[in-house]
Formats: C-alpha cells, sequence, structure tokens
C-alpha cells in the first residue's frame, strides 16, 4: 500500500502548509486608556489604523473611566490574559505605578504614554511637553489680555502629570507678567461637569467679580467653565482650553466658533504609538523618550486647521472602509483557500482510495492467478501420474482380454481360467480407483468411455490377430511415444488394416504426408510434438486434412475430451481401452468416409453441375477438401484432351507426389485418379456427340483417347450404350 502512504503524506504535508501560514507570530498589545472621551477616541482609532499596517498585530483596549482601581485592575487582568506588549497612559503619577511594574517584571515590555508615572520600569515614553504647552498658554494670555487682566486658572486631575506640568508651565510664564492676575486655582478632573460645578460654586461665592480670562487645562474643562459662566450672567471672559481636537465638538471648531478664544492641539499620534510599539517587539532600535510636536490654534489659524483636520479625518474615515473592505476580501479568501485545500485533500483522498482499490484488485489477481497456476500445475501432475498407471494397465487389460479370446485358453484348465478371471477384474478395479484418484483431486469428471468393458463377455469374437490384410485394406498410423502401446495397437490392428508406426507428433506428421493414411490413431501426450498439435497439423494441411483422427490417450477429464475435439479429432478414446471399441469406432469412421465417396461418382454432363453442386455442398462442410477437389476437377478439365496425360502430371500440376495425389482423390471420392480422368473424358465426349457435328473419332480424339475403338469400348462400359446411339438422340 505503498501509493496510499504517499497521498497521506501528501495531505499531511497540505496541512502543515496550511497551519504554517496560520502560526506566523502573532502580537497582542493591551492598551490601557485612563479615561474615555473623544481625545482618548481618536488615540484608539489611530493605533487601530496603525494595527491595520501590521498582520500579526492585535489590540485590546481597556478604559479606567479616571479611576485608579479600575485601572490597576485592568493592566492586571491584560497581563493575566497574555500580552505581549503594554501601552499605557497613567491616570496618575504614583497610583498606576505598582500595576506597571508588576508588568514590567514578568518581561512584558511597557510604553508610558501622554501622562507621566514615578517608575522606571518602562521600556520607552511617548507624549508632548505639557510643561512648555502650559508656558506657551500662558505667554498667549499675557499677550492677548495686553499684559493687563484678572484670569481663573482651572486644573487637570489632581496627581496626574499633564495637570502638575501644564499648571507649573503656565504659571512660571505668567509669573513674568505682572499685569495679569490669577484670581483663583480650581481644582477640576478633566471634565466637562467637574469643572462646571467648580466654576459655578466660585461665582456664586464671588459675585460681581471681573474676570477677563478662564484657563481650562483642557477645552472641556474651559467649555464647562463657560457654561457656568453664561448661566451666571453678565459679560463673558475669554476662555482657552488645550486639546485642539478635529470634529464636531472638537476645540479647533470651537475656537473657530469663538466659543473658547484658543486651543493647544494636544498631539495624539496613535499610529506612531503602535509603530513604536512593533519596533519593540520585533527588536528593532527605537527611542526610548518620543517628544510630540504641538501648536496652538487661535481664531487666526482655526479655519485653516479646521480644514486640514477634517481633510485628515475624512482620509481616515476612508482608510478604515478601505480596511474593512480588504478584511472582507480577505475573509472570502480565506474561505476560499480552505475550499480548494479541502477540495485538494479530498481529491487525494479520493486518489488514495483509488489506487487502494486498484492495488487490491491487482493483488486479488495475482492471488487467483498463482492459485490457478497451481491448480494446473496439480492437475499436470495427476494427469501425468495417471497417464503413467493408465498406460500400464492398458499394456495388462488389452493383451489379457485378448488372450483370453483364444483358442489356447478356451482349452485351459478351470483353475487357470478362474486365475485369469481374477487378474482381468482387478486390472479393471484398478482402473476404476484411478479414475476415483482424479476425480477426488481435481474436481474433474472422468469419463470412462470404455467401461462397459467390466460387463462384456469374454467370450467375443476372436482377434483378428494373425491374419494378413490384402493390399486393399486401409491404412492405419499409429503415433505413440511408447513402444509397447504401438506394438499393442499392432496387434489389434493388423488382422484387418495395414499399419503404419510414428513415435511422435512430428514423425507421424511427415508419415501423413508421405503416406496418406486412411486413419490415425494418436496419443496425446508425447514429446517434441503432442497429440493435440499434431492433429491440429494433420487437419490444417491440405494432403492429410481429411483422415479421421482417433485421440487415444490416458487423459480422461471431460476438459481434455473438449480439447482434443477442439484440436479437430474425430474420436476420443481413454486408455485403458477396449480394443473392440477402438476398431468399432475406426470401422465407423471409416464408413462414415465412404458415404462422402459415392457423391464424387463422375455423371454425364448435364447432371455434372448438379452433382458438382451437391459435391461442393458436403465438401462445404471442409473448405480445405472443397479446394482440393474444385482444384483437381478444373486442372482434368483443362487437360482432357492430352491423351498422354498421366497421374504423375495431375499429381505434379496439384503440387503432389503420385501416391499422395491417389491416396486423396480415393478417399474423397472413391475412385481412382485414372478412372475419374477416363469418366471425365467419357463425360465430354458424351456433351460433344449431341451438341457438336464432329465425328465419333474427332471426338474419341478430342477427349484424349489414342484410338476410337478404345474409346468406343470404354464409352460403352460408361453408359451401357455405343456412342452412335447419342448421336441418334
Ligand atoms: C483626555 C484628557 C485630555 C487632556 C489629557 C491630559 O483624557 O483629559 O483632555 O488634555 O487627557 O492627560
Amino acid at each position: 500500500m505503498r501509493p496510499l502512504k504517499v497521498c497521506i503524506g501528501i495531505i499531511l504535508l497540505f496541512s502543515l502548509l496550511a497551519s504554517c501560514s496560520q502560526d506566523e507570530k502573532r502580537y497582542r498589545i493591551g492598551v490601557s486608556q485612563c479615561s474615555d472621551d473623544i481625545w482618548r477616541d481618536k488615540q484608539n482609532s489611530e493605533l487601530q489604523i496603525g494595527a491595520y499596517f501590521h498582520d500579526n498585530v492585535d489590540l485590546c483596549f481597556a478604559a479606567a473611566y479616571d479611576s485608579d482601581e479600575r485601572q490597576i485592575q485592568q493592566i492586571d487582568s491584560l497581563v493575566e490574559t497574555g500580552i505581549d506588549l503594554l501601552i499605557v497612559a497613567p491616570n496618575q503619577v504614583s497610583t498606576i505605578s505598582p500595576a506597571i511594574d508588576r508588568a514590567y517584571d514578568k518581561g512584558i515590555p511597557v510604553i508610558v504614554f501622554e501622562r507621566k508615572t514615578n517608575t522606571k520600569k518602562y521600556t520607552a515614553y511617548m507624549g508632548a511637553d505639557n510643561y512648555e504647552m502650559g508656558h506657551l498658554m500662558g505667554e498667549y494670555v499675557a499677550t492677548r489680555l495686553h499684559e493687563h487682566g484678572r484670569i481663573i486658572e482651572v486644573m487637570g486631575l489632581k496627581g496626574s502629570s499633564p495637570a502638575i506640568e501644564r499648571h507649573n508651565g503656565f504659571r512660571e510664564a505668567i509669573a513674568q507678567h505682572p499685569g495679569i492676575q490669577v484670581i483663583a486655582t480650581l481644582q477640576g478632573d478633566w471634565t466637562e461637569p467637574t469643572a462646571y460645578n467648580k466654576v459655578k460654586q466660585w461665582l456664586d461665592k464671588n459675585k460681581g467679580e471681573k474676570i477677563d480670562l478662564v484657563f481650562g487645562m483642557n477645552d472641556r474643562t474651559a467649555m464647562g467653565a463657560r457654561k457656568a459662566f453664561e448661566e451666571a450672567g453678565g459679560a463673558l471672559p475669554l476662555f482657552c482650553g488645550i486639546d485642539g481636537l478635529p470634529g464636531e465638538n472638537g476645540g479647533i471648531r470651537l475656537v473657530q466658533d469663538s466659543l473658547l478664544d484658543a486651543s493647544y492641539i494636544y498631539p495624539t499620534h496613535g499610529d506612531q504609538l503602535l509603530q513604536l510599539a512593533v519596533d519593540i517587539l520585533e527588536g528593532k532600535p527605537y527611542e526610548k523618550e518620543t517628544k510630540l510636536m504641538s501648536a496652538l490654534v487661535t481664531q487666526d489659524n482655526a479655519r485653516v486647521l479646521l480644514m486640514e483636520s477634517e481633510e485628515i479625518m475624512r482620509q481616515s474615515h476612508n482608510l478604515e472602509q478601505l480596511h474593512e473592505k480588504a478584511n472582507k476580501y480577505l475573509d472570502q479568501l480565506g474561505n476560499q483557500r480552505m475550499l480548494t485545500f479541502v477540495a485538494l485533500a479530498a481529491m487525494f483522498l479520493l486518489l488514495a482510495l483509488l489506487v487502494g482499490i486498484y492495488m487490491y484488485y491487482l493483488q486479488r489477481a495475482r492471488i487467483q492467478d498463482e492459485r490457478t497456476k497451481m491448480e494446473r500445475e496439480q492437475l499436470d501432475f495427476y494427469t501425468q501420474v495417471s497417464h503413467e498407471l493408465r498406460t500400464p494397465l492398458t499394456l495388462i487389460q488389452g493383451p489379457l482380454d485378448q488372450l483370453l479370446r483364444t483358442n489356447d485358453f478356451r482349452t485351459a484348465s478351470d483353475n487357470a481360467r478362474e486365475l485369469f478371471t481374477i487378474v482381468r477384474r482387478n486390472t479393471h478395479h484398478l482402473t476404476g480407483l484411478v479414475n476415483k484418484m482424479l476425480d477426488a483431486q481435481v474436481g474433474g469428471t472422468i469419463t470412462d468411455v470404455n467401461a462397459h468393458v467390466e460387463t462384456q463377455n469374454l467370450a467375443s469374437p476372436e482377434s483378428a490377430g494373425n491374419v494378413k490384410p490384402d493390399e486393399d485394406a486401409p491404412t492405419v498410423l499409429i503415433v505413440d511415444d511408447n513402444a509397447d502401446i504401438r506394438t499393442y495397437l499392432r496387434s489389434i490392428l493388423q488382422g484387418k488394416y495395414r499399419v503404419l508406426e510414428a513415435e511422435d507428433g512430428k514423425s507421424g506428421l511427415d508419415m501423413a504426408r508421405e503416406h496418406v493414411p486412411d486413419l490415425i490413431v494418436s496419443d496425446v501426450m508425447m514429446p517434441v510434438m503432442n497429440g493435440l498439435e499434431f492433429c491440429q497439423q494433420v487437419k490444417k494441411d491440405g494432403i492429410s486434412s481429411h483422415i479421421p483422427v482417433i485421440l487415444l490417450t490416458a487423459r480422461a477429464l471431460e476438459k481434455h475430451q473438449i480439447e482434443g475435439y477442439e484440436s479437430g479429432a474425430d474420436a476420443y478414446i481413454t486408455k485403458p481401452f477396449s480394443p473392440e471399441l477402438l476398431l468399432a469406432r475406426i470401422d465407423n469412421l471409416l464408413q462414415s468416409r465412404h458415404q462422402l465417396k459415392d457423391l464424387w461418382t463422375m455423371k454425364p454432363a448435364a447432371e455434372t453441375v448438379a452433382v458438382t453442386s451437391t459435391a461442393a455442398a458436403v465438401a462445404a462442410t471442409n473448405p480445405i477438401e472443397d479446394a482440393f477437389i474444385s482444384q483437381f476437377k478444373s486442372i482434368v478439365e483443362e487437360r482432357l484432351a492430352d491423351s498422354y496425360l498421366s497421374v504423375e502430371d495431375l499429381a505434379t500440376a496439384m503440387g503432389l507426389s503420385r501416391v499422395q495425389l491417389y491416396r486423396k482423390v480415393k478417399a474423397l471420392t472413391g475412385s481412382s485418379p485414372v478412372d475419374l480422368l477416363r469418366k471425365a473424358r467419357l463425360a465430354q465426349a458424351q456433351r460433344l456427340l449431341q451438341e457438336s457435328t464432329l465425328s465419333v473419332s474427332e471426338i474419341a480424339y478430342q477427349v484424349g483417347f489414342a484410338s476410337p475403338s478404345y474409346f468406343t469400348k470404354c464409352y460403352k462400359d460408361e453408359f451401357g450404350t455405343v456412342p452412335g446411339e447419342a448421336r441418334k438422340s
């Protein structure tokens, strides 16, 4: 089953390849945001867009809603679920540090961004300079108020680094401008409601106080303060914030719409942050501290910035949509790949199955072949053994039967007769046993055509043993490699037939061609050329084809007999055989041949056609004979007028020897070639007498008679009338 193994191997390889492409190292990045607001949303979506450029990055977001505990818990659980890198914006400077330390100590790289922490356990930091931002805003405020004015500062969440740094920067800048007075510093927490409440409370307490500008540490805080001032009524101060976000409610639009006087773009740069994370994960060089640059948004540049930022947002939106589409296509591609893979796997399985089935049948056929071969060998062996046994049995049984019929035996004592009878009975018994043995071993059917011999009367007709046959007696050719059998057969046949012998098929064939016997008795199992082939050759050869063949053999199985008849044999007799049966069979075959030859008697011209066609019809059963007769007839008719035409001439024209022609023609027609030639001449003469005006003498010469008087004699012998009679009629 080697092909099956190969197919399984290929399938495994396929699955390995398929799994390999999916097993490319994936990175899981945890993003811990301290808050949830539009600034964070913007940054998160930028992070996501950044991740689109890296197939192997998964982002995992968590928002703590400005709660230290929640953020600590979220970081711990991110670490627990297994992240490769942590990005964290810590709610406050010191509170979140323990959780960051724990992640870092577990070997997880940490990027702190935008807000700072007091731990040194981080891999990189990215953010804008909040001090500078506060400072620039302080400078702006001083300029905006022309160095004179009263301001309120609303802080960000206490303890968060941007709040501390922005405050420091702002106050230090303001300190340079003595005309600017900070009337109040209110504690906010980056949210609008807190700023609103704090400012409202202050306004309630300080009614009538004139304020020129409120600096909220982010745009939401500034807008909360504005809401409180609006509610309180009276002249509104200027409001400044930080964040300068694009979009509907972003700081840029608020400045553009004059709701805020100025803002400061607090950069989000999520894509840049993601790239830093990937660089760290992939072991590429990276900056430990990255400072993000920023800019002030005022009435002067708000319009341009808004346009630009909206364009960027539009592009981002397009990018998102493109990504969604690409994702959809990738999904489809994945499905198609899967389908292709499944189809391929199914194909290979099918192929493996087919190969398996093919191999199975091949194997089965091979086993079957071997079994058949073994059975054949076994059968051949038993046939051989049986042959070995049957031949000597024939040579005991046959001569014994012959002996029992002689006069010597009839006068023998009762005791001797009894003893001979015992021998005879047991020989037959032994034959029966041999048949049974073959029956049991090969499961075939043994036909013993000689079985009736058992019941035969011992006093059967005396053998023709020593009587010499006459010259005209039919010739029988015996073909057998066993000399004893030949001798025995000769002893049976010689009283009635002239006997020829050959010791194998090949020499048998030569003799059959040379002597053209009237019948052949042949063994089957012989060296050089076996009896079956011999029989086929005899029947194929134009000279010998008409000769009846009796196969005399030990091969007693039905299928062997079928083989024998298929080779063209006319009879099949198994050993040991009864001499009577053999003689009867020979007689019968020769007899049936005589019936054929009556049809070949030449008749007067008018009948010739009809007879020829009848003869042709009979001979048509054997095309070789038919061809022979046709050829013979046409040669005779052609050369009829030649009075010197001899049998030798005819034989030469037929490509045969004189003997061959004689015996073949005699066997087929019962007449000799000379007789047939004379009959043909007389038939032609009769036709001429009736149809022409030639004289009798002229006709005699024309049909090949050398003397008219001899012609007249022969004519009278053949037709019973003299030629002149035919003329009259
Ligand atoms: C967003 C935010 C911004 C502010 C920043 C300070 O969560 O409150 O408005 O500028 O955080 O960290």
